[in-house]
């Protein structure tokens, strides 16, 4: 079973890459360089786990329409904005990437902090654009857009790395309450946005939507956890970041709270719990189950 996910993982993953490199402005005119990054940051790879995620829960709620591309991209590109910011100098400083320099190593600090910025605005750019799909049910777009808007926020992803910065070398006192907080934001936002539009542009129930947004929680948790595991234990060449990039930075991570037998163990059970939640939905989409079942195992 282990290697069908992983092969119709990246065939899901290359069809989400598509849609996303189709949106993406082309590389001309006097402010070339910014379209440049843009693409360089986007096209570097990546597992494209929050499109695939929105479209996989779009597909069990039998979505039709084609609003979707639009969010798949458009959260593709907040997720790669916010991974540009986060390997900045200023913060965890990194110079690898999805196997490739990291955009600031290639363009520069000043263009990586601009790249970051033109994902972001460009990421609502095409949200918006949504409006104009063919079908465009205007209602589900716009609650589509309330989402993405909220969970990359302040009261979302902005919010989880503002605490996650101000944890480092032990500046606050690190609790499981501040873990919590800071994984449920820095990481569970975005995959609750995937999971949750993918949801309601195909026009799930509210009780239903609400369902999918506690099994995002637990996997973005599970993922974050799995990701500290992974900074301590994995492979380089494998990963595509540098492993040890925690340590140098002396973050306060679940498995420095909890130590990684007990980390694996978290990542296991969140994971099940989310999984037996999908179970009870009177829908089936098996993909996406198994897709939530390796991430526990992923090596990347
Ligand atoms: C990395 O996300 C940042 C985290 C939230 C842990 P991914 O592991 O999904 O990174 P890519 O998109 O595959 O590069
Ligand atoms: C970052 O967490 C999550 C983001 C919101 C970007 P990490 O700092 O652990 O992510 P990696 O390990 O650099 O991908
Ligand atoms: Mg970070
Ligand atoms: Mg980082
Ligand atoms: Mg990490």
């Amino acid at each position: 079973m282990g290697t069908d996910v992983k092969s119709q993982l990246a065939e899901r993953a290359a069809e989400a890459e598509k849609i996303v490199a189709g949106f993406l402005p082309e590389v001309t005119g006097m402010q070339s360089t910014i379209f440049e990054a843009m693409e360089y940051s986007i096209m570097a790879g990546g597992k494209r786990l929050r499109p695939v995620l929105m479209n996989e829960t779009f597909k069990l709620f039998d979505g039709k329409g084609e609003a979707i591309n639009y969010f798949m991209a458009a959260i593709e590109m907040i997720h790669t904005y916010s991974l540009v910011h986060d390997d900045l100098p200023a913060m965890d400083n990194d110079m690898l990437r999805r196997g490739k320099p990291t955009t600031h190593a290639k363009f520069g600090d000043a263009m990586g902090v601009l790249a970051g910025d033109a994902l972001l605005n460009f990421a609502f750019e095409t949200a918006i654009s949504a409006f104009e799909a063919k079908d465009a049910d205007v209602s589900r777009i716009k609650v589509a857009l309330q989402i993405l808007s909220k969970k990359a926020g302040v009261f979302g992803m902005i919010g989880g790395q503002v605490v996650d910065v101000e944890s480092e070398k032990k500046q606050l006192e690190i609790t499981e309450e501040k873990i919590d907080f800071i994984y449920e934001l820095k990481t569970g936002a975005l995959i609750e946005a995937a999971m949750e539009i993918g949801a309601v542009l195909a026009g799930a129930s509210d009780e239903q939507i609400a369902t999918i947004e506690a099994i995002a929680s637990k996997i973005g948790m599970a993922f974050q956890i799995q990701d500290d595991i992974l900074d301590i234990e994995g492979d380089e060449a494998v990963l595509g970041k540098p492993i040890g990039s925690d340590e140098r930075n002396e973050k306060a991570t679940y498995v420095t709270f909890a130590g990684i037998e007990k980390s694996k163990e978290e990542v296991k059970r969140l994971t099940d719990e989310a999984i037996d939640m999908l179970s009870k939905l009177p829908y089936e989409n098996a993909f996406l189950k198994d897709l939530l079942a390796y991430l526990v195992y992923r090596d990347n």
